[in-house]
């Protein structure tokens, strides 16, 4: 039948935009809207794993976010450390699996030190897989495999051998990729792995997203016909 609805999506991947524009309105500093939606990314993570979401690509930092003011990085890095410290104290007892995905260049040492141990702390757990896409860029994430794959002296490549060398090779595609604060762009967000994400977009500023909203994301990709370029 073709008019059944899709399954609950196994890849979600975030952009979490207008962090700065809900700080704004409420004549806050952006810092607030930061620290605001990091409240909102536990929110999505307890609503996606109890919607049986088993991957979620959470775009917290990118390589184009450098040129940000240095006070702003900062929060942006103390915020992220502070969660994988929660995360170290946490994420066994939920059974979740960290990932990261990312250059490591630039990272400041403590966070480098801090991810490295939660990913291989939390490597073995089946529930939820966090991906978290700090100091990522998807041409930098592409460009990596390509290096890999002249450096194994392979002459011709196919579509398969630069899936199998992105940062994350083991994880599916993401069937649906959400962009809150009504920007509708991906932002060097997974341009490879995005061939045949449907998109959703949310005037919802992200500090305000919550498991209402991940619902109405997955039910409007639910209803939708995926073609994959067939007819
Ligand atoms: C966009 O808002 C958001 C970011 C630059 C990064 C996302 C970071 C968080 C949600 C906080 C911490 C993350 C984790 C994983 C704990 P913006 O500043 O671009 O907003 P604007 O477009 O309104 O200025």
């Amino acid at each position: 039948m073709e008019d059944k609805n899709n399954a609950i999506p196994r890849h979600i991947g975030i952009i979490m935009d207008g962090n700065g524009r809900w700080a704004a309105q409420r004549a806050l500093p952006r810092s607030a809207g930061h620290r605001e939606g990091a409240r909102a990314v536990q929110r999505t993570l307890q609503a996606a794993e109890a919607m049986g979401i088993k991957y979620l690509t959470l775009y917290a930092f990118s390589t184009e976010n450098w040129t940000r003011p240095r006070e702003e990085i900062s929060t942006l890095m103390e915020l992220l450390e502070k969660t994988l410290t929660e995360y170290q104290k946490s994420a066994n007892k939920k059974n979740w699996r960290i990932l990261i995905s990312g250059e490591r260049d630039r990272l400041p040492a403590a966070i480098l030190a801090k991810m490295d141990s939660l990913v291989q702390a939390t490597a073995q757990n089946k529930g939820l897989t966090i991906n978290l896409a700090l100091n990522y860029g998807a041409r930098q994430e592409i460009t990596h495999a390509v290096n890999r794959l002249l450096k194994e002296g392979i002459q011709t490549i196919t579509p398969q051998d630069i899936s199998l060398r992105l940062y994350q090779p083991e994880i599916p595609d993401p069937e649906l990729i959400i962009r809150t604060s009504g920007e509708e762009r991906l932002s060097n967000f997974l341009l490879w792995q995005a061939a045949y994400s449907e998109f959703y977009f949310t005037e919802v500023l992200w500090p305000d997203f919550n498991a209402a909203e991940l619902q109405k994301a997955v039910a409007d990709y639910r209803a939708r016909r995926r073609r994959f370029g067939g007819i």
